[in-house]
């Protein structure tokens, strides 16, 4: 099978690499030349673990290609992905679908009408009908096209996370189809049949409820994320221990464990731009979205609270310099993309005297982010944490969780640390000497 990505972002070059890992003959087609350019030479664009290695080793086994032109690879290819950005649209907050559109457009011109049809798969995360307006996008584009006879149209989200997505793509909890007839079940069948000696759950559905599946799966863990936060606020203030409670909620068969530590808001590219878009994609449908709604707005004020916070534990704030640990919307990635960074830092810029600031892998991005205007980049935890008043954890990265604490504490001018990931023990903190703040588990 030949398969066509368009799109070699997050989800575009991961879903190339993984399929030509299954054995499929891959082409990653982006029009960023210099993309390409470097992807040809085995540089990998993002920061992920273990797909660079992937990647090499499946261009060597000539599986994987990658291109800035489909019109080269389309004849060959039996299915074409799109897997390219759908951004928030700043004006309605919407999804922008300028790009997919571009994409159906493109594919339009190309079809064969000669040639057995081709399946056009959308794996970017996209508003319901989306599917369906391509289809009757391309049938417009070019009147003499036939449903089924030249092309379809088939949904299949993507569930991967950043930092994880290899592994979230070769062994997911289930695969999502959207795809009505015979043709495209088949095509999608074949393409995740290397999951099924797992026996991974692979669900088909009608395209409008694989796409609804897409935005109710991260609203709903955004949804998690957020109730976990302010069950933490509660904690602060009746003397609970949130890791106790998270724990004691989550051996419930029916909440399960995961996606309940708090933090400082949920950021990143998908979350925060999917909640928006589903609160818009139901009010277009003239339903409601009260709880999205209200989880958009409370993990908002979530991120200005931290600063409050901060501000509580180290007042008066004025000349003090702080050190920052994790800039990152999370660990193992580099992308800075709505992180609660970007909130919070410009706020302590500008009342504290100094801030330095170190990220394992956020820092080439960020140094060139207005919102980090006027902070000291240091190349490690020690020498950003020298001769600062306290030290403020904003991602939980694991070489903050093996910290040196008493060589920590050496560089300290006061012993202050305020951990927004809950990444240390507070009774070993107090033991070491720290005022130790952390989320939902007292001061
Ligand atoms: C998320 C989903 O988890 C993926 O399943 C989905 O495919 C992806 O969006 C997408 O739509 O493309 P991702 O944004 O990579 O993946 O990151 P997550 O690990 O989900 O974390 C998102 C944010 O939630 C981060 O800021 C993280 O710190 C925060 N979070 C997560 C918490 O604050 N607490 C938790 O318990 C879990």
């Amino acid at each position: 099978m030949n398969i066509s990505i368009i799109g070699t972002g997050y989800v575009g070059l991961v879903s190339g690499a993984c399929f030509s890992e299954f054995g499929f003959n891959v082409t990653c087609i982006d029009k960023d030349k210099n993309k390409i350019d470097n992807l040809n030479d085995g540089l990998i664009p993002i920061y992920e673990p273990s797909l660079e290695s992937l990647v090499k080793k499946n261009v060597k086994a000539k599986r994987l290609f990658f291109s800035t032109n489909l019109s080269e690879h389309f004849k060959n290819s039996d299915v074409i992905f799109i897997a390219v950005g759908t951004p928030t649209n700043p004006n309605n907050n919407k999804a922008d679908l300028k790009y997919v559109f571009d994409v159906a457009s493109e594919v339009a011109d190309l079809i064969d009408l000669t040639d057995k049809p081709k399946l056009i798969v959308t794996k970017s995360t996209v508003p319901v009908g989306t599917g369906k307006k391509i289809e009757s996008y391309i049938l417009n584009y070019r009147k003499e096209l036939e449903l089924g006879k030249n092309f379809e149209v088939a949904s299949n989200p993507e569930f991967l996370r950043e930092g994880s997505a290899i592994e979230d793509f070769m062994r997911p909890d289930r695969v999502i189809c959207g795809a009505e007839s015979n043709f495209a079940k088949s095509i999608l069948e074949k393409l995740y049949r290397p999951l099924n000696l797992r026996e991974t759950p692979i669900l088909f559905s009608k395209r409008e409820t694989a796409e609804l599946i897409k935005y109710a799966a991260n609203g709903f863990l955004a949804t998690k994320i957020t109730f976990i936060n302010e069950i933490s606020d509660i904690c602060e203030k009746v003397g609970a221990d949130i890791q106790e409670v998270a724990k004691g909620i989550g051996l419930d068969g029916r909440i399960g464990s995961k996606f309940l530590h708090p933090g400082p808001g949920f950021g990143g590219s998908c979350f925060p731009k999917d909640t928006r878009a589903l609160s818009e994609i139901a009010r277009e449908a003239g339903s409601n979205s009260r709880i999205i709604d209200s989880v958009i707005q409370v993990n908002e004020s979530r991120k200005i609270n931290m600063v409050k916070k901060i501000k509580n534990a180290l007042k008066p704030l004025e000349n003090k310099s702080l050190s920052i640990l994790g800039i990152t919307f999370k660990p193992n990635t580099d992308d800075m993309r709505e992180s609660p960074s970007l909130v919070i830092v410009p706020e302590l810029v500008k009342v504290v005297k100094n801030i330095n600031v170190y990220d394992p892998a956020g820092m080439p991005i960020a140094k060139n982010m207005k919102e980090f205007t006027g902070v000291n980049w240091k190349n490690n935890t020690y020498e950003c944490v020298k001769n600062t008043d306290g030290i403020v954890i904003l991602t939980e990265w694991n070489e903050f969780r093996a910290l040196d604490l008493e060589k920590v504490k050496k560089l300290l001018n006061q012993h202050v640390i305020i951990d927004l990931r809950n990444i240390y023990k507070p009774s070993s903190m107090i033991e070491l000497g720290f005022k130790y703040i952390s989320v939902g588990r007292g001061s």
